[in-house]
């Protein structure tokens, strides 16, 4: 039997904003490197907390059934679908359950307790998250081909004997796609919804508007997508989302139990914007569309008669559309706009929020603007800003350019990509503490690896920057501090399941893929 814990810093690992590769090796048990154990059966990304190994085998055959009532019922599915897609089986829902799923446990939020023992599965939660995070680790305990979408035939589905508790360290794990420099379709985004889904991340922001591009429809201004939606980098057709295809984009993330947070960029950022309407230009002509890729950063007109009730109404549409109340004001970059304005635009915005209900987040620059908790900043670029943002009452979400902005190219002679946070390999991607010095665990609510677009214009660079890199954000976010030499290793397995889910990823020559 092989016990792994990694829970052993569990509690408090908040304060120090230790390098997790340091805390590491109290936390690891030796017999990992003596048996190479990263290398055996139970290899998951990411990290579980407890992961204790039986020693045996239980194989899903034929007669398999998988079993979940009431909101257990649509994980049971969920899961069952992915099994018959992969082995050709009829896997029905039906009791008592060859793999048996129930809730009322005692679990946290989002845990689960897995059991593979001769008998078959039981997996339980304390609600729904919990449970479809603990079929995620479940289908990582199958061969890789668990992940194809047509039956494979010639695979030995055994699953080893295991018994694993585990709950996330952060509940916000996230993933920033910009849509606006260059834009993705409702079914190029869903792929990557598919794969945040493996690997436990449960936020999907959206960066919907920038210089370059306005990407939802908005039907009390629709000359914001009709007119600032037709640009992009480089200058192609761009595109923008009705607003029922985003609400569509919600629905199949939060079947996969991923909540999309919708961003539109103010008061920076806000060429497209400007660029559809001349009465938000104090010029009273439409700002000229942009289509480079450095930042211009172009401030709305804040003494504009229009342009309070424009953003007003922006937010009333798109906060309603949102599945949460917490929504992103952006925030970031407002280099023309003067400190004491910048606050009082950002603490109307709140006020405005709040009025109906929602909470913001923005980028770190919201930190010195006087705003009132509760509020959240993310930290991207300025740790002052951040700290600011604490001492007023945030939550700090960690997103730091030097880790966590995947549009940095992961080697010096990589094709393309940003470099001025530097390179960002997968170990830089993985290895550093989200709770920032000076401050404690309670402090963050999360990780949030992002990827902006501006050289990113085709799923095929979307994927290639995006993974594993994300996996390794989505192990920051959900496990405890452990060793790169483990996820390195564990890694090397999870490439087989990349290919599986056809996932276009970057091959790290750091890691020995199999
Ligand atoms: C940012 O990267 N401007 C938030």
């Amino acid at each position: 039997m092989l016990l792994l814990i990694f829970a052993a810093c569990a509690t408090d690992t908040t304060d120090t904003g230790a390098d997790p590769h340091d805390t590491a090796d109290t936390a690891d048990s030796g017999d990992t490197a003596d048996t190479g154990d990263s290398g055996a059966a139970v290899s998951v990304i990411p990290q579980p907390l407890v992961v204790t190994e039986l020693g045996g085998t239980f194989s899903l055959d034929q007669a398999m059934t998988v079993w979940g009532e009431g909101d257990a019922a649509p994980v049971a599915e969920a899961l069952a679908a992915r099994l018959r897609a992969a082995t050709g089986y009829a896997v029905p829902v039906e009791a008592p359950g060859t793999i048996r799923l129930a809730l009322g446990g005692a679990e946290p939020a989002e845990g689960y307790t897995l059991e593979v023992n001769d008998a078959g599965v039981e997996l339980t939660a304390s609600d729904a998250d919990g449970l479809y995070f603990g079929a995620q680790t479940l289908l990582q305990l199958a061969p890789p081909a668990v992940y194809t979408s047509s039956p494979v035939s010639g695979v030995d589905w055994t699953l080893p004997t295991v018994q694993i508790e585990d709950a996330p360290r952060f509940a916000w794990r996230g993933l920033m796609l910009d849509v606006a420099r260059h834009f993705f379709t409702v079914a190029e985004v869903e792929r990557q919804i598919d794969w945040m889904a493996v690997h436990k991340l449960n936020r999907l922001h959206l960066h919907l508007s920038d210089d370059q591009g306005w990407r939802i429809e908005i039907k009390s201004w629709p000359d914001l997508a009709i007119v600032g939606g037709a640009s992009e980098v480089g200058g192609g057709p761009g595109g923008y989302y009705t607003q029922d295809e985003l609400r569509a984009l919600i629905a199949y993330a939060a079947e996969r139990h991923i909540t999309v947070v919708p961003e539109v960029d103010f008061p920076g950022h806000a060429n497209a914007a400007l660029s559809a309407y001349p009465e938000l230009n104090e010029s009273g002509v439409p700002a000229e569309e942009y289509t480079g890729v450095g930042v211009i950063s172009t401030p709305l007109w804040l003494d504009g008669p229009d342009t309070l009730q424009f953003v007003s109404d922006v937010w009333g549409e798109l906060a309603a559309l949102s599945p949460d109340t917490i929504v992103h004001i952006g925030g970031d970059e407002a280099v023309d706009i003067n400190a004491s304005d910048y606050a009082a635009f950002i603490q109307w915005l709140q006020a405005d929020l709040s009025a109906d209900g929602y909470t913001l987040i923005g980028w770190d620059e919201i930190g010195p603007a006087g705003l009132d908790a509760p509020f959240y900043a993310q930290y991207w670029y300025d740790l002052d800003n951040t700290r600011d943002a604490l001492a007023r009452g945030a939550q700090i979400l960690a997103s730091p350019s030097g880790h966590a902005y995947l549009d940095m190219k992961q080697s010096k002679d990589a094709a393309y990509g940003q470099t001025w946070a530097g390179i960002i390999d997968t170990r830089t991607a993985w290895d550093w503490e989200p709770v920032p010095n000076g401050m404690v665990e309670a402090d963050v609510i999360g990780v949030e690896g992002c990827l902006w677009t501006e050289y990113i214009d085709d799923t095929a660079k979307m994927d290639f920057m995006l993974w594993p890199r994300a996996a390794a954000i989505a192990e920051r976010g959900w496990s405890q501090p452990g060793t790169w030499e483990d996820f390195r290793a564990r890694l090397g397995h999870h490439g087989a399941r990349l290919d599986a889910l056809g996932v276009g990823y970057a091959a790290d020559p750091e890691v020995d893929w199999e």
